[in-house]
């Protein structure tokens, strides 16, 4: 029995999407902890592709169970959206194959509708480039205890007066502040009580579940969602998203002790991707930069956005290896740097003299701090058809050995290709 972490390590976009599904083999239950439908993971099985943005990957496998933890925020037309799409694909969604927790909280009309507005009203330089999706909105209100949980759908009176006072609030900002229309009370009440209709069967106690499964002794996999550069305390603040994206909330966000966590992957594509607005001191302007994008495929799963590209940055990982207590790295869309001849990765940073080991907390630093690179030669072989490690091109495998060595942690996979099978697992995290 073991319960393993998966979290990205940089600005989110690393990948976690492939390998969440390829652990989720050897997994007997996927969680989600946080962040709502601002994530994307795009899946690529047999050539159909899968985009998720709120229901773990883990429902493409029958046998497997899903759990949506407490720390999730929820959109319920996105969620009703995509139990719809995958019932079309052929893959049915049950409340035996799926449990929400009823601590969730709901993304409401009402924080899309403020995250969209606030976004366009802040001058360039100030925008933090949000998915638009009401993640900041609602997890504001989550901390300013005026939420409304999923489970509340279940008491229609309560959900009714938590709307009343809330909307009353929100359409005085509209109106007032914002110099938009309001959002009509009746509208959202009885679209939510069709909601209520459809999601109830899924709600349970998430805590109680996962303590169940793992009493009986099997496998939990617990899905992070964007970044530790994205963390609210620990990323590069305001340029982050609204809930704790790093292992340690995979406890809070689901009702696990944080005794029962066993192995931490941190997901690390092999250069750097950033969407939106923030510091980035490893970014390229120019045609490698291009040329990754490119390459990369590097348009964000969520918005369509083009993804900010740049070199490897050592700093951002040894940050992510020590918050998140990383015990295995996935390093992945190793073949994209395929044809590049010099690769660089950042081992520290320096600003007006002083060297930077970890990203600064003062955001015009963590703007202005320039990285010091170390150089590794390149290899110009397609390396997607490779599966053993020994195959790979010797650069390629040096690519990875100064990784370890910057890290100080193993990679425990390597992903060559976006199917399935390009990959390969050097260290199954679920084998003790
Ligand atoms: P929000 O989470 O929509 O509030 O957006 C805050 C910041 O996090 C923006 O820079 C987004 O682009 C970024 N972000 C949010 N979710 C993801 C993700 O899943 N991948 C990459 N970036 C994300």
């Amino acid at each position: 029995m073991s319960s393993v972490v998966i979290v990205g390590t940089q600005w989110g976009d690393e990948g976690k999407g492939k390998i969440v599904d390829l652990l989720t083999r050897y997994a007997d239950y996927v969680v989600r902890f946080q962040g709502g439908n601002n994530a994307g993971h795009t899946l690529v099985v047999d050539g159909r592709q899968f985009i998720f943005h709120i229901i773990p990957s883990g429902i493409l496998y029958e046998d497997k169970k899903c759990v949506i933890g407490n720390g999730v925020i929820i959109d319920p037309a996105v969620l009703l959206g995509e139990i719809e799409e995958l019932s079309e694909k052929g893959l049915p969604v049950t409340p035996e194959r799926m449990m929400i927790s009823e601590r969730a909280h709901l993304i409401m009309p009402y924080h899309s509708k403020l995250d969209k507005t606030t976004e366009a009203s802040l001058a360039d330089g100030k925008k933090i480039g949000t998915t638009g999706r009401g993640i900041g909105p609602c997890y504001v209100d989550k901390v300013g205890r005026r939420g409304i949980k999923i489970g509340d759908l279940e008491d229609t009176e309560l959900f009714r007066d938590k709307l009343e006072a809330n909307l009353e609030e929100k359409n005085f900002l509209f109106t007032k502040k914002f110099n938009v229309e309001p959002l009509d009370f009746i509208q959202i009440f009885d679209q939510f009580q069709e909601y209520a209709e459809k999601l109830v069967p899924y709600l349970g106690n998430v805590s109680v579940e996962l303590d169940n499964a793992r009493k009986r002794d099997e496998n939990i996999l617990y899905e992070g969602a964007q970044g530790t550069q994205l963390d609210i305390d620990h990323g590069t603040y305001p340029f982050v998203t609204s809930s704790n994206t790093i292992a340690g909330n995979a406890c809070n966000g689901s009702g696990a002790g944080p005794v029962h966590i066993d192995e931490v992957i941190g997901i690390l594509k092999a250069y750097t991707t950033r969407v939106g607005e923030g510091p980035f001191p490893t970014e390229l302007f120019d045609e490698t930069g291009d040329a990754l994008q490119q390459k990369g495929g590097e348009f964000g799963a969520t918005t369509g956005r083009k993804r900010r590209c740049g070199w490897l940055d050592g700093v951002v990982a040894k940050d992510a290896v020590r918050l998140n207590s990383i015990t295995g790295l996935a390093i992945t869309k190793l073949d994209v740097l395929s044809g590049q001849s010099t690769l660089k990765i950042a081992r520290e940073y320096t600003l007006d003299g002083k060297s930077y080991q970890a990203m600064p907390a003062n955001i015009r630093k963590a703007q202005a701090v320039q990285p010091v690179y170390e150089e590794a030669p390149g290899w110009q072989e397609e390396i997607q058809e490779v599966r053993l490690f020994e195959n790979l091109p010797v650069n390629a495998r040096d690519y990875v050995r100064k990784i370890e060595d910057m890290t100080e942690v193993k990679a425990s996979i390597i992903s060559v290709g976006q199917d399935r099978e390009q990959t390969l697992l050097l260290k199954n995290p679920f084998e003790k």
